[in-house]
């Protein structure tokens, strides 16, 4: 199944892009949850707008859908200037990334998203251009090529990855802050799930925001995808606000189970324990098992089943745990 048709994917889709734009804080005051990037980020912009300064180049790396691309938007409107916003894949060409750079006025954010996915040549220019602004651009032919020096005003480079493993040391090296996006808990997500709700003028009973926000993977975009679709059960029902029981109901109906697994979730660990004894199992073979590419498990379904304790890591491979063989019903597994 692909991400799009999966409604726990934490993955954007156009659909979503025209209601993100609302659902999207824009000031850290209005940014729900991940204190401690919040509270460190808070500093640096300071800091930097004292000496009038350009923010040093920021790194922010996590699963999808945990609001880097927003805090990059955010960051930009504390900081009091414009960002531009592009990915690793869109800079096809060295010339694409001095086009984008030679656009900025000082203090401009360039947000790259999915900066692991540079070209090797492109990534080469950021170099320079990170480290002492500025680039330098081959021109001319033959005899006549020479290169020419171009100084760039000084800007902050954010960049957004979901594999912070993937980035080559020397691009990692040049951001001088690096944060890590944690899943949220579910007293923020539950704040995010009654936001989100005023957004889309609809009501919606305590209880319910937190029954949401228990199965939302940690995840706001999960968080705003599912209430979306409880909000259509709700409506069809004509009930006032969103209740317990039509969320429970509707959750059920979208096979999204009461930790927040969803099919695909479930497909993996019953994989693992049926057909290999609950693991070690390598990530390879987990994802030829699911029909995912290991990209999709390393990044979307693992760091959830991880931090729950569905599975665990181990040198061989990964195995299920004693958790996962109960959340699905087997009896309990024989510890070797
Ligand atoms: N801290 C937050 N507070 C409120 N909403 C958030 C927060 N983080 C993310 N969201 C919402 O979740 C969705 C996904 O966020 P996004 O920034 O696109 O994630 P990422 O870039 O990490 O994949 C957006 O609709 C955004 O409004
Ligand atoms: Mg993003």
């Amino acid at each position: 199944m692909n991400d799009e048709e999966r409604v726990i994917g934490a993955e954007s889709s156009d659909e979503d892009e025209a209601v993100e734009l609302s659902l999207r804080p824009q000031y850290l005051a209005q940014y729900i949850g991940q204190d401690k990037v919040k509270s460190e980020m808070k500093i640096y912009i300071k800091a930097a707008k004292q000496r009038d300064e350009a923010l040093d180049h920021v790194l922010l790396y996590g699963p999808p859908g945990l609001g880097k691309t927003t805090l990059a938007f955010v960051i930009a409107n504390e900081m009091g200037v414009h960002l531009k916003s592009t990915s690793g894949p869109a800079i096809e060409k060295a010339g694409d990334l001095v086009a984008l750079l030679s656009e900025l006025n000082p203090g401009d954010v360039l947000f790259i998203d999915e900066i692991h996915r540079l070209a090797k040549p492109v990534e080469e220019v950021l170099y320079s251009a990170m480290e002492d602004f500025y680039i330098d651009i081959v021109v001319g032919e033959g005899q006549t090529t020479h290169a020419v020096h171009v100084p760039l005003p000084p800007f902050t480079l954010i960049g957004a990855t979901t594999r912070a493993g993937q980035l080559s040391a020397p691009l990692r090296d040049r951001f001088g802050i690096i944060e890590h996006m944690q899943y949220y808990s579910v007293e923020d997500l539950e704040k995010i799930i009654q936001r989100s709700s005023m957004v889309f003028n609809t009501k919606i009973d305590p209880e319910a925001a937190i029954e949401l926000a228990r199965r939302s993977r940690g995840t706001p975009r999960v968080a705003n995808r599912l209430l979306k679709r409880v909000r259509d059960f709700a409506e069809v029902k004509g009930e006032e606000a969103i209740s317990l029981v039509t969320t429970k109901h509707s959750l059920h109906l979208l096979e999204v189970d009461d930790e927040g697994l969803d099919q695909t979730d479930r497909k993996l660990l019953r994989m693992m324990i049926e057909n290999y004894g609950g693991g070690p199992v390598g990530i390879k073979t987990i994802a030829a098992n699911v029909g995912e590419d290991t990209d999709t498990i390393e990044e979307v379904y693992e760091p959830y089943l991880l931090q729950k304790g569905f599975i665990t890591r181990t040198p061989r491979g990964r195995s299920v745990t004693q958790k996962a063989y109960l959340q699905l019903g087997y009896p309990p597994k024989d510890e070797k």
